[in-house]
């Protein structure tokens, strides 16, 4: 567990430092750089975190020195507390194993070509090898890692109770990027007991229709059936807004997705197709959402995938506008006292 020492103001982000995507032959240290080939393809994977801390530790060190490096220009630098040096704390297992499906074919997927150009014969580790491959480890079995699973659609993985059940020996908490589509009792058992620490849902929606022409399922049903059965009041579960123009860009799709996130009070996160600005109509409905959600108490926010423009105009809107909506709650309430 990290104290109070362990961190320093710089500029720095939630990523460096702490986050870990391992693949066969490189391993990533955010969801935004390319990735970092491995000094040999059949490092061990106590190797790969060494190297991946002392290529983080010597990024630190040229931003703290203001040297160029990948980090300069990025859209998620920002001032605040960030930890002095690498600290293990979420590995990532995304589409790049051997087994991994999707029962969706979501128009924008970027992770769509791997999975429907996987070789069965390939010498892959699959997600489930590389969980226990880990879970064997035993100072990272001890640690409270969070183990993000990214991989297809990885309630349609053949392995999912597999997968499931090493959360239940391990002191990991699990990130669920789902599509939801799927009820999985084990996952629903992890869910009750405190195991799942966030299930992030890109429901991009508010109707049926526009559901099935952007995920290619006829799932929108099953979806909210799933959010009421599982036991989400046990988790954090955000809901994504990914804007496609012409698609997903209207008001009845944003109000009927404000209306599932404001049933059940989940964060609200917009997203973006890699960085694709949004535009003046995307940016209307964003600010109708936000002016809705301060006064339900719901918070709204944005992905690493919306670009520096448009990032800073959902998280300044946002923060402008609580700002204000709490300072009059405090005049109303002082107000109300008086009398
Ligand atoms: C590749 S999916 C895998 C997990 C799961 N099937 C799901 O949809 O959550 C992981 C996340 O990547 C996001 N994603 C996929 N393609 C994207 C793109 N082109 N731009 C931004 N996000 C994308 C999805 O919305 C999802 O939240
Ligand atoms: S490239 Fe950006 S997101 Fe990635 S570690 Fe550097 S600052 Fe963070
Ligand atoms: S559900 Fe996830 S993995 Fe499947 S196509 Fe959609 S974004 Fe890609």
């Amino acid at each position: 567990m990290l104290k109070d020492d362990d961190y320093e103001y710089r500029k720095g982000c939630g990523y460096l430092g702490s986050f870990f995507l391992y693949r066969e032959n490189e391993f990533a240290f955010c969801c935004v750089a390319k990735t970092v080939a491995l000094n040999s393809a059949n490092q061990t994977i106590t190797d790969a975190i060494q190297q991946w801390g002392l290529h983080t530790n010597s990024l630190i060190d040229d931003i703290k020195n203001q040297r160029n490096c990948v980090c300069t220009d990025c859209h998620m630098l920002s001032d605040g507390y960030w930890v002095k040096s690498a600290d293990l704390y979420c590995i990532s297992i995304d589409s790049d194993n051997k087994d991994d499906i999707c029962n969706f074919g979501c128009v924008y997927c970027f992770a769509k070509n791997k999975l429907n150009n996987f070789n069965v014969n390939e010498n892959k580790k699959t997600a489930l090898s590389l969980l226990l491959e880990i879970s064997k480890i035993s100072y990272l079995k001890q640690k409270n890692l969070f183990i993000q699973l990214s991989n297809g659609e990885p309630c349609a993985n053949k392995d999912a109770d597999s997968i499931f059940d090493i959360f239940n020996k391990t002191n990991w908490s699990l990130v669920l990027n789902t599509n939801f589509s799927i009820y999985n009792k084990n996952l629903a058992k992890l869910i009750e007991n405190g195991k799942v620490g966030k299930i992030i849902t890109s429901l991009d929606a508010g109707t049926r229709k526009t559901f099935k022409k952007i995920k290619n399922a006829d799932k929108f049903n099953d979806v909210l059936n799933n959010i009421e059965k599982y036991p989400i009041h046990k988790t954090n579960l955000v809901l994504h807004y990914l804007f496609i123009e012409d698609i997903n860009d209207n008001m009845k799709d944003i109000k009927g997705f404000y209306s599932i996130a404001k049933k059940i009070k989940s964060r609200i996160n917009f997203t973006s197709d890699l960085y694709r600005p949004y535009t003046d109509r995307m940016r209307v409905l964003v600010l109708w959402v936000i002016k809705k959600a301060i006064s339900n108490d719901i918070i709204v926010g944005c992905t690493e995938y919306v670009n520096r423009q448009d990032q800073q105009f959902i998280n300044y809107t946002y923060k402008k506008l609580k700002a204000e909506f709490d300072e009059k709650n405090k005049a109303k309430l002082k107000g109300a006292n008086k009398k």
